[in-house]
């Protein structure tokens, strides 16, 4: 087996289609770990000049803010600049084209992203990441910034770890990535929630019903945490706390009914459940007419909130600083209120929770 440094020398080989080592005794990506930059000597790193961008797994709101706000900042720090579009897809592909300045004009008011995204499954492998190596090797991208949430992280890792450098800044409705207390996309998906349920909660009253609603969060509870203290809701279930449907839907309908109340809300996280079911299942039980709402990929569009948009400029920024200052492989992350950096390998080491006094707090309103 080779050291290290010898087994990086051999990806990169590999990477540029001159075979020096034998491929089959190359070692499986996931078994590496990527160079902190940290730790070694910044003399014997050579500088970034061109560099790729790209957006990957589900858009986010403000993605488009980061992607212009990466372009503009790279270009004024001498960097030249380049997009990778469709994600990881585009980029095992050669989706890769120049940027300039006015190639992001218009972009920081636009939801969705305007490199386009995807999931790739290719990507996933290590054949599709080394072609995706292969790819910077091809378009001399000396570091690719990758926006998007922890899958697209893994796969950034898994480019690290062969000896591309990345940076990843955190792009996802769902504030799932540990390192960091805020992703981009989050603010607008809640506030896209909540006036919508501030709308369903009109009809709901109106006809004494109760309103059901599913909002995004295949594994995390955020969304529909927040969302529903804003709104007022009567039970949020979320995938990180199991539930008891008589304990916190039931009695809790009833107990309002009981008081006078003449609707109800009940907010539903996607990984927790079916809304229709739950609704079907409060009917059958209270009598009271339930309706199921599933807001669905709505939550990912429309106009980024002056806090995405801000957060996707700052982190942005803070990516080229990453680049400028031979600090490759970390994740841009917000910790203590702060934008900072941390090691990739360290940053998906780490685990989010939902702290208990959030849930407390939203039981304490009911
Ligand atoms: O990761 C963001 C997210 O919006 C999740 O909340 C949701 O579960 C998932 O993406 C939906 O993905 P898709 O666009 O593939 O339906």
């Amino acid at each position: 087996m080779y050291n290290d440094a010898e087994i990086l020398f051999a990806f990169r080989r590999h990477i540029m289609g001159r075979l020096l080592y034998d491929e089959s005794n190359l070692p499986e990506i996931s078994s590496l770990r990527a160079v902190n930059y940290d730790k070694i000597d910044k003399s014997t790193v050579e500088p970034v000049k061109r560099v790729g961008v790209l957006t990957s797994g589900g858009d986010a709101p403000g993605m488009n803010a980061a992607i212009r706000a990466v372009v503009r900042a790279g270009i004024n720090a001498g960097f030249e600049m380049y997009g990778v579009t469709r994600g990881y897809h585009g980029l095992w592909k050669g989706e890769i084209k120049p940027l300039d300045g006015r190639s992001v004009s218009e972009t920081l008011q636009r939801g969705g992203t305007f490199l386009m995204t995807a999931r790739s499954q290719t990507f996933m492998t290590d054949q599709g990441v080394l072609k995706g190596a292969r790819m910077m090797e091809a378009y001399e991208l000396d570091a690719l910034i990758v926006i998007g949430g922890d899958g697209s992280y893994k796969g950034a890792r898994a480019l690290a770890r062969i000896g591309m450098p990345v940076i990843g800044i955190p792009g996802t409705i769902d504030n799932d990535i540990a390192s960091t207390e805020y992703t981009i996309g989050y603010d607008t998906a809640m506030n896209t929630a909540m006036q919508c349920i501030d709308k369903l909660r009109d009809t709901a009253s109106s006809h004494e019903r109760c309103s059901v609603i599913e909002v995004m969060g295949r594994h995390a509870g955020w969304i529909a945490l927040n969302v529903g203290i804003a709104t007022g809701a009567e039970s949020i279930l979320i995938p990180e706390v199991p539930y008891d449907f008589n304990r916190d839907v039931l009695r809790v309908i009833l107990d309002g009914r009981n008081t006078g109340k003449k609707h109800y809300i009940v907010i539903v996280a996607e990984g927790v459940g079916h809304a229709e079911d739950i609704a079907k299942q409060i009917e059958e039980a209270t009598g009271i007419e339930a309706r199921p709402t599933i807001l669905g990929h709505l939550q990912r569009g429309g106009s980024p909130t002056l806090r995405d948009r801000t957060m996707a400029s700052l982190m942005g920024i803070k990516a080229i600083d990453c680049l400028m200052d031979k600090r490759f492989n970390r994740l841009v992350v917000r910790q203590h209120g702060d934008i900072t950096d941390v090691d990739i390998e360290e940053g998906l080491e780490m685990t989010k929770t939902i702290t208990p006094d959030i849930i407390e707090n939203a039981k304490r309103l009911g």
